[in-house]
């Protein structure tokens, strides 16, 4: 069946307002709960029987006024779009706890004196949803940052320090994760680390520092953190609805919230690269959500879902050039799929803690990408002298190795559509956009039809 706009538009109304109403009257909010995005509709299922409002997760733990969730807000799949913090821009004239200097301005020494100035302060946070991240480059490190292009001159932003702007990764679907932030640096390791993480720990150290950082605040206490890691940890949150497919998890096919909280995860589940010998076998066929959806005659879109997913899953593609995968396995061509990389099943991110250099942090980018606002820095690696121009230090910030450089988390692909811009640094303003970068970056050739196939199953997940 085909869904209207106009229909999907006022169910959602109607949800928002009787998730308003149970508010008032001190219910829980539905659940799943349901919200509008650019497709269709969001949707997040607590596992915890509902989303608490009242969970330290919400509360101002720190002294600027920001909650986990001023930039984790589930309407956006528990991130921050462009749009939101356009809108608390315009609502407060800037004055939102979002905007503050610690981590929100381009600079922390920006002039915020003004309306105007503000704007001008933010940009980064208000065009791409982009957070500071300001790190110290490790002692002994194997690189030096020997140029810096930044276009604010920001007094704060050193060789040192570099300044690294990214997407705040959404806090739900925490349970598939094998790999705590972008750079891998809040993962505690389990008994064996390649084959497990201590989750609740990760997180527990996550939410401390998110506290004592982002919102400036003390370490929360042991109960708060308790808290917010059982509220954060009982979250699925996925696409339920599309505007031109309907229901998800009509005829057949498990989209959505539900089938997304019964997937089963451990750390190796699906094992792409060989990681462990004594493991599990690899299946390229990640994602089964639409397979019922393939030979449906009359729904040309439904079919174009299912063509995509299957793209995902076995289109080849040859895979060079990657760090931490490429010079890892000492070959220089690897043919692989999608999958190769985001191999969680129905989950999409890689299963091992395992930090890859796709090229989304190198200078010059991809056309495809938008890396405009970025600085540049140039390292170099003592030992060899050998330079690179990047936007993003990436993994090395922590390992201090310059095998590092550049290397992130494939980070789990569920709730896409709510959450634009794409990748670490939001660079790929839509799934378009993420999907022509690779047809670039790979030499894929992509027809139109791939490329639409592709991108009407990324924004189903
Ligand atoms: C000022 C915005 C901001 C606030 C406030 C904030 N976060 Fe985040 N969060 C981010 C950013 C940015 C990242 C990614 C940073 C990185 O990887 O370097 C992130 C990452 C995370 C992750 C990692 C998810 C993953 O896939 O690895 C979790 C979990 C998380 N935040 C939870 C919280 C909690 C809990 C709080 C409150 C105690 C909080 N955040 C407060 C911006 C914020
Ligand atoms: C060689 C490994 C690899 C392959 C192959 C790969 N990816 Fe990725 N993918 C990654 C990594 C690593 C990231 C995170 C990069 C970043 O944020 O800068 C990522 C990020 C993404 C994102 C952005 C997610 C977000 O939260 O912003 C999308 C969408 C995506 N990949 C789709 C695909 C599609 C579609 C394909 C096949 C055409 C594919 N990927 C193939 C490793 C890979």
């Amino acid at each position: 069946m085909r869904v209207s706009r106009g229909v999907t538009g006022s169910l959602c109304f109607l949800l928002v307002l009787f998730g308003s109403i149970s508010l008032f009257g001190g219910k829980r909010l539905p659940n799943p709960l349901l919200a509008p995005d650019s497709h269709g509709v969001l949707g997040t299922y607590s596992t915890a029987g509902g989303i608490d409002i009242n969970n330290p997760f919400f509360q101002s733990l720190g002294t600027n006024g920001r909650s986990c969730g001023t930039c984790h807000i589930s309407s956006s799949a528990w991130t921050i779009t462009p749009a939101d913090v356009q809108a608390k821009f315009n609502s407060t004239q800037g004055t939102d706890p979002i905007f503050r200097t610690n981590d929100g301005s381009n600079c922390p020494s920006a002039d915020v004196s003004t309306v105007s100035a503000s704007r001008q302060a933010y940009s980064q946070l208000l065009s791409k949803g982009l957070i500071r991240v300001s790190m110290a480059v490790p002692a002994n490190a194997e690189f030096q940052i020997i140029n810096i292009q930044d276009p604010y001159n920001c007094a704060e932003t050193t060789a040192a320090t570099p300044a690294l702007y990214r997407r705040p990764l959404p806090a739900t679907n925490l349970g598939f994760l094998s790999t705590i932030m972008w750079d891998g640096r809040e993962t505690i390791f389990g008994a064996i680390p390649k084959k497990s993480i201590n989750l609740a720990q990760s997180l527990s150290n996550q939410a401390n520092d998110a506290t004592t950082g982002h919102a400036q605040g003390l370490p929360p206490t042991q109960q708060q953190v308790a808290q917010i890691v059982a509220f954060e940890t009982a979250l699925y949150t996925a696409q339920t609805n599309d505007h031109h497919a309907g229901d998800l998890t009509a005829r057949g096919a498990k989209g959505g919230t539900e089938y997304l909280s019964q997937q089963n995860f451990y750390v190796g589940i699906n094992d792409s690269l060989g990681e462990d010998p004594s493991g599990d076998t690899f299946s390229s066929n990640v994602f089964n959500l639409y397979g019922s959806w393939k030979n449906l005659t009359g729904s040309p879109y439904r079919q174009s879902i299912a063509r995509g997913e299957d793209l995902f899953n076995n289109m080849p593609i040859p895979i060079t050039g990657v760090g931490g995968l490429n010079d890892a396995l000492g070959q220089t061509v690897i043919m692989g799929t999608c999958t190769t990389c985001h191999d969680s099943p129905n989950a999409g991110n890689h299963s091992f803690s395992v930090p890859l250099a796709i090229g989304t942090t190198v200078y010059p980018a991809m056309t495809a990408l938008d890396i405009s606002g970025l600085p540049v820095y140039t390292v170099q690696c003592i030992a060899t002298g050998a330079t690179v121009q990047v936007t993003d230090i990436g993994r090395a910030m922590i390992t201090g190795k310059c095998a590092d450089i550049g290397k992130l988390k494939g980070p789990v692909l569920r709730a896409l559509a709510a959450r634009a811009p794409y990748f670490h640094n939001g660079a790929a303003a839509t799934l378009t956009d993420a999907v022509e970068f690779y047809n670039q970056r790979f030499n894929l050739s992509l027809t139109p039809q791939q490329k639409s196939d592709l991108v009407a199953f990324l924004q189903t997940l």
